[in-house]
């Protein structure tokens, strides 16, 4: 099989806020990052993956953007950004760029003008309806984040109409029905192919379109996300149809002919639907990543749904499409708080069984910084400590409704965005490391005992178990050809699969759960003859039959011996 780069890489996001700060000013930048690629390149990831690092009046955290040409002054220059790519190149590391194509900030240049009369050249960059007969707002959608009266719709004075923003009255919606915003777009996606970046990871594409006429919503109010009568429903501006036009075009204009890669963030994006948006032949993206695995919401994976999803999932990559393999980013929770365990005991063991998972199932690996050490959750007291717009609007609706602040804390605080985004955990010195200066967010507490030079420290790391797998991909063609096979289907603790291909079978077999399991080996994986490469429990017997007893949080991965 022809490979492209991207399906052999494996990706590191990083969130540049948290990374590392370089300046004191207690906020993380690109010359943070540059004093830290030794770091990845030992690690071994080949790509990263910038969340926004555009200029913004950080109302979300860079995916509000006020300039797409230029870098936040907080995370430095054009000319750092610059030499950061000769650098990482230079190590044989790739770098894509996040891309917020949905919306901008209020404080970009063609928002300000496109408030300013209606026939301003920039006016339909956005999208502006007329109030109802009686004033009020063009229909009844409410928007993801809590402001204003809740409605997606922001009234504007200057010229007597409202404008759509699905997310934050401060990041109105563009308008892809324009074709002059879309050539805008794409002039200024090939500023940055020119400047030498090698992909983008596009924001909730899956909403560029809307349906038009722009109707209300029939759905039921939801008492979790109801808006004084606006509807947050998530299906409206979602895979509407004109969407892959949309994609085509930026593909045929843009991505395909300067080779560049894309993985989209699929809200909305199931196996199902899959495959119309990243099958070769359609030609509009490289991959998505999709939440079918785990939800924000859920935040758990039982053994036989994460059989089902990932089966459902290599059928999407057999029939010609791709696949992200991931289980945290910038907008979740810590995966080993999430989906493995915390405490003292099994944190390393369990940190390294998911890793195992997202290295060995098919597709390609996006790792978040700070799991490769397993960063785990934090929780403050205080609402003050928390700055997720999501954590902090949530919390005020709860306490305008009774919640006392404990429980609304308490509630909020095991799935906010913010236990991803704390500070990265360099070391054991004041603020882990990361900062001489106050950090723009709270370091997580645990940073004394986690942090990379402690974890480094031992010969057992989980830093080295990442490694490993990261070499293992390099090094055995059926992590990336391999068909996959389940075994013990129904099991609610092992987890076993191979992945196979002409030249190489693996096996592997995870107890997914945190006490010893014992379990028969189906017989034709113990006809077989395997030899162990990889185990998170060092001393244990190698051979496969020692294996009808797993430990707690056990992986181990083999290959079979022809
Ligand atoms: C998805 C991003 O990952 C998230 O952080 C952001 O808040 C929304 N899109 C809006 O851009």
């Amino acid at each position: 099989m022809d490979r492209k780069w991207w399906q052999e890489a494996v990706v590191y996001e990083i969130y540049c806020k948290s990374f590392c700060d370089s300046d004191g000013d207690g906020i993380g930048d690109l010359r943070g990052v540059m004093s830290k690629l030794h770091v990845l390149r030992d690690l071994g990831v080949n790509c990263i993956w910038f969340t926004p690092i555009y200029t913004s009046p950080q109302v979300d955290n860079g995916y509000d953007v006020a300039d797409y040409r230029n870098i936040d002054p907080a995370y430095g220059t054009l000319d750092d950004f610059k030499e950061l790519l000769d650098m990482a190149h230079g190590m044989g590391i790739r770098v894509i760029m996040d891309m917020v194509l949905n919306h901008s900030s209020d404080e970009c240049e063609w928002f300000k003008e496109s408030r300013k009369s209606k026939d301003n050249h920039y006016r339909n960059y956005y999208i502006w309806q007329p109030p109802k007969e009686d004033g009020s707002e063009p229909n009844n959608w409410g928007s993801y984040f809590r402001e204003g009266n809740g409605s997606a719709w922001e009234f504007d004075e200057t010229t007597g109409e409202y404008y759509l923003h699905q997310y934050s009255i401060k990041m109105p919606d563009l308008n892809w029905e324009y074709e002059p915003l879309r050539r805008e777009i794409y002039d200024m996606l090939n500023f940055w192919i020119d400047l030498g970046v090698d992909g983008f990871r596009l924001d909730i594409f899956t909403r560029l379109k809307k349906p038009e006429g722009f109707p209300d919503t029939k759905k039921e109010p939801d008492p979790l996300l109801d808006r004084n009568g606006f509807i947050v429903d998530t299906t409206m501006c979602t895979n509407v149809e004109g969407i892959h036009e949309i994609l085509h075009e930026l593909y045929t204009e843009v991505f395909g002919p300067r080779e560049c890669m894309t993985v989209g963030e699929g809200a909305g994006v199931s196996h199902k639907n899959a495959l119309d948006y990243v099958s070769a032949s359609r030609e509009e993206l490289d991959m998505v990543y999709h939440f079918e695995l785990s939800s924000r919401r859920t935040y758990s994976i039982s053994a036989d749904h994460f059989r089902k999803i990932q089966s459902e999932w290599a059928g999407v990559i057999k029939n010609n499409g791709w696949a992200v393999q991931y289980l945290s980013n910038h907008d979740s929770a810590r995966q080993v708080s999430c989906y493995g365990c915390d405490s003292d005991e099994f944190r390393a063991d369990s940190a390294k069984l998911l890793a195992a998972f997202i290295h060995t199932t098919p597709g390609t690996p996006f790792i978040y910084q700070g799991e490769e050490i397993g960063m785990v959750n934090v929780k403050y007291d205080s609402i003050e400590d928390y700055n997720c717009c999501y954590t902090v609007g949530d919390y005020n609706a709860m306490i305008a409704s009774g919640v006392s602040p404990k429980e609304a804390i308490d509630t909020l605080a095991p799935r906010s965005r913010d236990n991803a985004r704390t500070p990265y955990q360099w070391d054991a010195t004041e603020n882990a490391g990361f900062s001489i200066g106050k950090p723009w967010i709270k370091v997580n507490p645990k940073y004394k005992e986690i942090n990379l030079e402690a974890d480094r420290a031992s010969d057992d790391s989980i830093f080295a178990f990442y490694k490993e797998l990261i070499k293992m991909r390099r090094e055995n063609p059926a992590i990336i050809d391999g068909d996959l096979t389940f075994y013990l289907d129904g099991h609610e603790e092992i987890i076993m699969y191979s992945r196979a291909c002409a030249s190489q079978t693996l096996l592997v077999v995870a107890n997914y759960s945190g006490k010893t399991v014992k379990f028969d080996i189906p017989k034709e994986i113990m006809d077989c003859a395997w030899t162990r490469k990889l185990t998170n429990k060092k001393d244990t017997d190698p051979s496969l039959d020692s294996l009808r007893d797993l430990l707690p949080w056990e992986v181990e991965i083999y290959e079979l011996v022809k």
